[in-house]
């Protein structure tokens, strides 16, 4: 008898530790107690579920807090909870609030250490474009390149596949098309959460300037200036304990990009502050004096600016050197929604001077899904490579992937061009891109570069066996490129996507390239004037092409 009753004893202890515990509690609130092993609590997930708190607490101390829609009657995918950090430390749990006790999630916890426990193979998951592997993804953040590695931010959600909780994200590439995926570089804090920045290079120290946002008890956000730095190459970073270094009262006060400034000798910093651009100045990176703001009567007012940048652009072939800011702006784009704008004109290191009228305005990029376009810095060669984030802030929560949401563009190198009297920024595909060019195919795949011979009138349909189909038409005469998506595959998610978007061709355009990976199109014309970036869902991959008035030459793209 003694001795069956030891083994019951030992049966549950086996239980026990083999699984975490959960302990409901009222008000909706429910503890997780963690198994000692497993590095990764997965959190099960459902979209349509309102946001919960969860809670990380040692010892009773609260060492983080996330808004995570926990599955309440079914799981679509899950999350990580890294408790790494955590362990050794002292009683590790994990509190649970606003989710009612029955919820599913708490049946379908796991936790082990497989970092690709339940990965989706998603159909829409673009081939060489950047994405997360898991979780949120929207602006492009602190890219630089150093020591051959080309470093890529972005803001980031680790806990679900909708915008909340940013951290930044870190990617490292040594050819700007395959991604290394490095982790969560800066999480939250005190200060709030962490939006766009940049980093730069300060001799060996890499220095991330970026806006913490605070959510306020009475509703509304804080948004102030921070820094932090890297001695490890932007692997890790450590925030300075004297944040914020820059703050003010607007309300919209936000995406600081800086820059060393040889002609002053100091760094100078832009960034956005409702619908104008600040500039500032400053000897150390934390101490900042304001210097002037542009913008108030210039281009595009529909919506706030964000994320700009600021650098000098030369071409030599014309003999022109000019500066370019770049103002993003959500909404107010020239097909709704969000799109990057620009201003060309000169810099003297205070202030800077628009070379066009203030009603000019101009565009990057004449798509839907181009958006917190902005540069790396240090790229060698005085190369301007920049990404965007390639969605709309119109349906950028609804686009139809799962696990993951979104890609940056491809990368991307600019110039200048003139036409009649103004100067134009010129947009290219990087030459990293020719060097994945693979084999020439005869049908169109989900991951290919078509290159198109144009004539005076081009037209150009992708479709597939559904009947689904893109229409592209240059028109020489109107000198303009347009994409109809209305008939690409699913554009029932919201009544923002389906749309036909028209770029000006600034003269004529003697050849385009088009890229396609599952679900974007980006075209260009091969010299620059136009670039237009399109996501599309189509239920299977385009696999013909129909051109009238031209000849297209198709290449696999190697990833
Ligand atoms: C632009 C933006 C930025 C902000 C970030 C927050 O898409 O709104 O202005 O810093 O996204 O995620």
């Amino acid at each position: 008898m003694k001795r069956c009753f030891m083994t019951m004893v030992a049966v549950m202890t086996l239980t026990m530790a083999g699984a975490q515990t959960v302990t409901p509690q009222a008000c909706e609130q429910s503890i997780v107690t963690p198994k000692a092993t497993g590095r990764y609590l997965w959190l099960p997930i459902q979209e349509s579920a309102p946001e919960g708190k969860v809670q990380v607490i040692v010892n009773g101390m609260l060492q983080m807090e996330q808004n995570v829609r926990m599955a309440r009657e079914q799981v679509d995918y899950y999350v990580a909870l890294d408790l790494q950090p955590y362990r050794g430390k002292g009683a590790l749990k994990v509190c649970v609030q606003n989710v009612p006790t029955g919820s599913v999630c708490f049946k379908k916890l796991v936790q082990n250490n497989d970092a690709d426990f339940a990965l989706i193979d998603e159909k829409f998951r673009p081939l060489y474009h950047h994405t997360p592997k898991r979780g949120w993804m929207n602006d492009p953040n602190g890219m630089f390149y150093k020591d051959g590695v080309w470093n890529l931010y972005y803001q980031y959600n680790p806990y679900g596949s909708m915008w909340g909780n940013m951290h930044w994200g870190h990617s490292t590439s040594t050819d700007l098309i395959h991604w290394k995926d490095e982790g969560v570089a800066l999480a939250p804090d005190a200060w709030g959460t962490m939006f766009s920045g940049s980093c730069v290079l300060d001799k060996g120290t890499v220095v991330a300037m970026y806006t913490a946002s605070r959510p306020t008890p009475f509703g509304g956000d804080v948004q102030a200036q921070c820094i932090a730095f890297s001695n490890d190459g932007g692997k890790t970073f450590k925030k300075y304990e004297g944040n914020p270094v820059l703050t003010a009262e607007d309300k919209d006060f936000r995406d600081p990009r800086p820059f060393w400034n040889e002609d002053i000798k100091a760094w100078n910093l832009i960034l956005a502050a409702g619908q104008e651009m600040r500039i500032y100045s400053s000897k150390d990176l934390k101490d900042w004096k304001y210097e002037s703001s542009f913008g108030k009567e210039y281009g595009n007012h529909g919506g706030v600016w964000e994320c700009p940048d600021l650098f000098e652009i030369k071409n030599e072939k014309l003999n022109i050197k000019n500066w370019v800011l770049i103002c993003n702006i959500n909404p107010g784009g020239p097909f709704g929604g969000s799109a990057t704008q620009y201003f060309v004109g000169q810099f003297d290191g205070h202030k800077f001077t628009c070379e066009s009228k203030p009603e000019v305005t101009k565009w990057l990029d004449y798509g839907k899904d181009h958006y917190a376009t902005v540069s790396f810095y240090n790229a060698l060669d005085n190369r301007r490579t920049v990404l965007a984030w390639m969605s709309n802030w119109q349906y950028a929560n609804q686009v139809p992937t799962k696990q993951f949401r979104s890609a940056n563009s491809i990368p991307r190198d600019l110039g200048l061009f003139r036409c009649g009297e103004e100067t134009y920024v010129s947009v290219v595909p990087s030459k990293e891109m020719t060097a994945v060019r693979g084999a020439k195919v005869k049908n169109p795949t989900e991951a290919c570069e078509i290159v198109i011979d144009t004539k005076s009138m081009t037209e150009i349909v992708l479709s597939n066996t559904k009947g689904e189909q893109v229409t592209m038409r240059y028109d020489a005469g109107k000198q303009t490129f347009t994409m109809d998506r209305t008939k690409s595959g699913d554009v029932s998610f919201s009544e923002a996507f389906p749309c036909v978007t028209e770029a000006p061709t600034y003269g004529t355009i003697k050849q385009l390239r088009l890229f396609i990976d599952r679900c974007s199109i980006e075209a260009f014309d091969t010299e620059g004037k136009m670039a237009m970036t399109n996501l599309v869902f189509p239920s299977e991959p385009y696999n013909s092409i129909k051109v009238k008035g031209g000849k297209a030459t198709i290449y696999q793209i190697e990833n």
